[in-house]
C-alpha cells in the first residue's frame, strides 16, 4: 500500500535529499517549505522520474500553518505516515551578543517546530486503524551532531538541537501506546546551501580561503570527507522504513565518525 510522507524544508540542503529517497523507496512525499519555488522546482525533479510528490507552503514555527499544512498533505495524498521535522536554521552566536529577537527566532524554527509537527501529525495518526502491536506512524527529527556534544560558537544552535533530542525522547514515551514511533537523526558538516554559507563567514572572518575554513570542519572527521545530503537521507530513510520499527526515542548520529558514544 501507498505509504505518505511529508519532509519539512525539504525545497533543498537535506531535506531535498530526504524527499528525492523517500519517493525512491516508494513513499508519496509533500515538500513543506517557505520557499515554496523551490519545494515546486523539487516536485518537478521527483515528477520527471515518475514518482509522486506536492508542494505545500507552510512556516514550521506557526502552529496553524503546520497544521494546515499537513492536513492538505493528507488529504491530497490520501494518508499520512511519516513525517519528517527537517527545516531548521543554524546562526552563530557570540554569547554576550544573544537577543531575546536571537533567541525567539531560533526556538520557534527550530524547537517549536517540532511539537507543531507532532500536534499535526497525531491528529493525522488518530484516524487511523491498529491491529495489534503495529506501528502507524513515524516521527523523525533533526537534532545534529552539536545537539549531542556543545559545538564552540553556537550557543543558541546547540542548545536548541539538545532541546529536540529531549522532545523526541519524551514524545517516544508518551506515544509509543498509540503505536508511534519518535526518532532523531545528528548529521555532522553536511555539503549544504546552510553549510557552504558558514563556510564563507568562517573564512571572512579569519581572512582565509574557504578551502582553509572547510579544513576547519573536515580534521574532525573520522571518515575523512564532508558529508553528502545523500549520507543523511539514508538513515532518515531506515527511520522511516518499516526495519527500524523496534527503535524509538534515539538519535542517530550521521556524522562519518566525528564523534563516538
Ligand atoms: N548542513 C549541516 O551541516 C547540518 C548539520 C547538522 C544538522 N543540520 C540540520 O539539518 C536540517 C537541514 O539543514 P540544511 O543544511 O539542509 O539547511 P538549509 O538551510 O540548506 O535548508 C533548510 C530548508 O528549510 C527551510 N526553512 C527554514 N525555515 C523554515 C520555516 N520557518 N518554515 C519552513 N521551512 C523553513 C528553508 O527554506 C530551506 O529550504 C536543519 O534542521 C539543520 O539544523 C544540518
Amino acid at each position: 500500500m501507498k505509504k505518505v510522507a511529508m519532509v519539512t524544508g525539504g525545497a533543498q540542503g537535506i531535506g531535498e535529499a530526504i524527499a528525492k529517497r523517500l519517493t525512491k523507496d516508494g513513499f508519496a512525499v509533500a515538500i513543506a517549505d517557505l520557499n515554496v519555488e523551490k519545494a515546486e522546482s523539487v516536485v518537478d525533479d521527483i515528477k520527471a522520474s515518475g514518482r509522486e510528490a506536492i508542494a505545500v507552503c507552510i512556516d514550521v514555527s506557526d502552529q496553524e500553518s503546520f497544521r494546515d499544512g499537513v492536513r492538505l498533505a493528507a488529504e491530497r495524498l490520501g494518508g499520512f505516515d511519516v513525517l519528517v521535522n527537517n527545516a531548521g536554521i543554524a546562526p552563530g552566536s557570540v554569547i554576550e551578543e544573544v537577543t531575546p529577537e536571537d533567541f525567539d527566532n531560533m526556538f520557534h524554527i527550530n524547537v517549536a517546530s517540532i511539537a507543531w509537527g507532532i500536534q499535526a501529525a497525531i491528529e493525522q495518526f488518530n484516524k487511523k486503524e491498529r491491529k495489534g502491536s503495529e506501528i502507524i506512524g513515524k516521527i523523525i527529527n533533526a537534532s545534529s551532531q552539536g545537539g549531542v556534544v556543545g559545538n564552540a560558537g553556537a550557543f543558541l544552535y546547540s542548545g536548541s538541537k539538545f532541546a529536540v533530542r529531549g522532545m523526541t525522547q519524551v514524545a517516544a514515551k508518551d506515544l509509543a501506546s498509540r503505536g508511534i514511533t519518535v526518532n532523531a537523526y545528528a548529521p555532522g558538516t553536511v555539503k549544504t546551501p546552510m553549510m557552504l554559507n558558514a563556510v564563507k563567514d568562517i573564512a571572512k572572518a579569519n581572512q582565509q580561503s574557504e578551502d582553509w575554513a572547510l579544513n576547519q570542519f573536515t580534521q574532525f572527521i573520522t571518515l575523512g570527507r564532508l558529508s553528502e545530503p545523500e549520507d543523511v537521507a539514508a538513515g532518515v530513510a531506515f527511520l522511516a522504513s518499516s526495519d527500524s520499527d523496534y527503535m524509538t526515542g534515539q538519535t542517530l548520529e550521521i556524522d562519518g565518525g566525528m564523534q563516538f558514544h
